[in-house]
């Protein structure tokens, strides 16, 4: 995928926020820490237009990257930090669940877990969330770079037959494993017009 713009249009903290654009949005998902940011930025050919950080919980609002004027890639804070007070993870979880619940905008789904680990009780709670609703998703299991060929056969079996018939792509951020797979994957709904379901 050629990247020609990638900008960061919107931090929001409520939905009030995010941006009136009518282009399809790519959803991403994940525990706090899992990997999300650095997804967004080896998609992007590492432009690290994402934030990442090796203390988790730092993605607080909901970031909106408009890419080659075309679609958004949408960073949702991750799930999952217990250091997060209470408060703020509620207010947090409500601000996820009517971005997709009720974003009119938003065409796909990517779930990422982490491949050392496989799906968590979180994870998976997500994953049976997701699949209860009309709107395609899909699964990335990143970090394999951290894993030999061995142990990750061992690790997509586990991730596939936990979330039930959900595609899963393994994923590295460091080494570009599974780039082409995942653009691939979103080609048909960022090419759709807003108003197309
Ligand atoms: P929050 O926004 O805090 O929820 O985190 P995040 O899900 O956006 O994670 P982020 O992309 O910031 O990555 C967290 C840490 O994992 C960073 O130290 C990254 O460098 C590392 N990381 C992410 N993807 C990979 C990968 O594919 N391989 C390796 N080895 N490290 C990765
Ligand atoms: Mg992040």
């Amino acid at each position: 995928m050629k990247i020609v713009s990638a900008e960061l249009v919107a931090s929001a903290a409520k939905p009030a926020h995010f941006p009136l654009e009518d282009l399809p949005e790519v959803a991403i998902l994940g525990r706090s820490n899992v990997g999300k940011s650095s997804l967004i930025n080896s998609l992007l050919g590492g432009k690290r237009l994402a934030f990442t950080s090796s203390t988790p919980g730092r993605t607080r609002q909901i970031n909106f990257f408009r890419i080659n004027q075309r679609f958004f890639f949408v960073d949702l804070p991750g799930y999952g930090y217990a250091k997060v007070i209470r408060s703020l993870r509620d207010v947090w979880e409500e601000l996820i669940r009517v971005y997709l619940s009720e974003r009119r905008q938003l065409k796909v789904s990517i779930l990422i877990v982490d491949s050392r680990i496989g799906p968590t009780h979180q994870d998976l709670q997500r994953v049976g969330w997701l699949q209860q609703k009309p709107l395609p998703f899909f699964i990335v299991s990143t970090k394999a770079d951290k894993l030999s060929r061995v142990e990750l056969q061992k690790s997509l079996k586990h991730t596939q037959s936990l979330c039930m018939k959900a595609p899963v792509v393994i994923y590295s951020a460091v080494h570009g494993t599974g780039y082409d797979e995942v653009w691939a994957r979103l080609q048909p709904y960022i090419s759709m017009r807003s108003s197309q379901s």
